[in-house]
C-alpha cells in the first residue's frame, strides 16, 4: 500500500499518484485499470487534459466491479485560466464529466485573471460537499502570498514542476512553510526528457548501489524531500516501480549529489 501524507485540513492522500495529460480514450481506460492493479489510487487529471470522461468512467467501472471503493481513490482535477471567468459552468461541466459522487481535490491550473475570483466559486463548492479541498499549481514565490490573503479556505497543496534539472530548493521550503503540500509534475522531467535525467551518472550510481532504478532514486529523492509525486507511465512494470519506493532511502550524500545537479532547465514553461 502507498504511504499517505495528511494534508493540513487532516484529510490524507497518497504520496504517489498517476499522471494523466497524456492519456485518452480507450488507452487512458486501460492504463488506469492497469494503475488500479498496482495498487495507485490517487490520479491526477485536469479540464485542459480532455480525459476527465475516461478517467471518470474507468474509476467507476473499478468500483462497480468492487475492486476499489470510492472512499480508498484520490481523484485531482483542475481549472485552466480560460476557465476563471466562468468557474462555476466550468466547475459543473468537469464535475458531470468526471461523474463522481465528489471530486478531493481541485487545483487551479496557472495563476491567472481571475484566479481568486474563481477558486471562491470553488471555495463554495466545498462548502457543499461535492470537492473535499482545494489546492494550486504553478504558483510560487510571488504569487502565493497575495493569493492565499485573498481567500478563506487555505489551498492544502501546489503542484510544481520539480526534477534533478529544476529543484526549486528556495520555493518548495517556501511553500511548505505556508502549510502546503508540494507535488511534483515532470519528476523524470517529462515525456521527451527521460532519457537525460534518468541516465545521468549520478543517478545511476545511486541506483546501482541499492539495486533499484534511476525513476525509483529520482522519485524517492523527492519523497525524502516531503514533495510528493505524480509520475506519468503507461507501461505497468514502471507503475510498479514507481510504487515500491519505501524499502530503500538516500543517504545525506547521495541527496546532496543530486542536489548538485540542479541547472534550473525547465521543460515546460508554466
Ligand atoms: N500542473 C501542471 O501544470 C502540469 C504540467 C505537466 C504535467 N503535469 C502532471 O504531471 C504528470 C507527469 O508528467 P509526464 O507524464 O509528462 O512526465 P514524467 O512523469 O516526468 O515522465 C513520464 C515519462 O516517464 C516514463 N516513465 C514513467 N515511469 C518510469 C519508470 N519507472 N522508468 C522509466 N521510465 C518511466 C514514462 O514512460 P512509460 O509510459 O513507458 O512508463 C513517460 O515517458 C502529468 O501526467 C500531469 O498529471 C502537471
Amino acid at each position: 500500500m502507498i504511504p499517505t501524507v495528511t494534508l493540513y485540513n487532516g484529510m490524507t492522500m497518497p504520496q504517489v499518484g498517476l499522471g494523466t495529460w497524456s492519456l485518452r480514450g480507450q488507452a487512458c481506460k486501460d492504463t488506469i485499470h492497469a494503475a488500479l492493479k498496482c495498487g495507485i489510487r490517487l490520479f491526477d487529471s485536469a479540464t485542459f487534459y480532455g480525459n476527465e470522461k475516461e478517467v471518470g468512467q474507468a474509476l467507476r467501472e473499478a468500483m462497480a466491479a468492487g475492486e476499489v471503493t470510492r472512499d480508498e481513490l484520490f481523484v485531482m482535477t483542475k481549472l485552466y485560466p480560460n476557465e476563471f471567468r466562468h468557474a462555476k459552468k466550468a466547475f459543473d461541466a468537469s464535475f458531470k464529466r468526471l461523474g463522481l459522487d465528489y471530486i478531493d481535490l481541485v487545483l487551479l491550473h496557472h495563476p491567472g485573471a481571475g484566479d481568486v475570483q474563481a477558486y471562491q466559486v470553488l471555495e463554495q463548492e466545498v462548502k457543499q460537499g461535492t470537492v473535499k479541498a482545494l489546492g494550486l499549481s504553478n504558483f510560487y514565490r510571488e504569487e502565493l502570498p497575495s493569493f492565499l490573503a485573498q481567500v478563506s479556505i487555505k489551498p492544502v497543496l501546489d503542484q510544481n514542476e520539480i526534477h534533478p534539472f529544476y529543484q526549486e530548493q528556495a520555493v518548495v521550503p517556501f511553500i511548505q512553510e505556508q502549510g502546503l503540500v508540494v507535488q511534483a509534475w515532470y519528476p523524470f522531467g517529462g515525456r521527451g526528457h527521460t532519457h537525460e535525467i534518468l541516465n545521468h551518472p549520478a543517478i545511476t550510481a545511486i541506483a546501482t548501489k541499492y539495486g533499484k532504478t534511476s525513476a525509483q532514486v529520482v522519485l524517492r529523492w523527492l519523497l525524502q524531500r516531503n514533495i510528493v509525486v505524480v509520475p506519468g507511465s503507461t507501461n505497468p512494470e514502471h507503475m510498479a516501480q514507481n510504487c515500491a519506493l519505501w524499502d530503500f532511502a538516500l543517504d545525506k550524500a547521495e541527496m546532496q549529489s543530486i542536489a548538485m545537479l540542479d541547472c534550473g532547465r525547465k521543460f515546460d514553461w508554466y
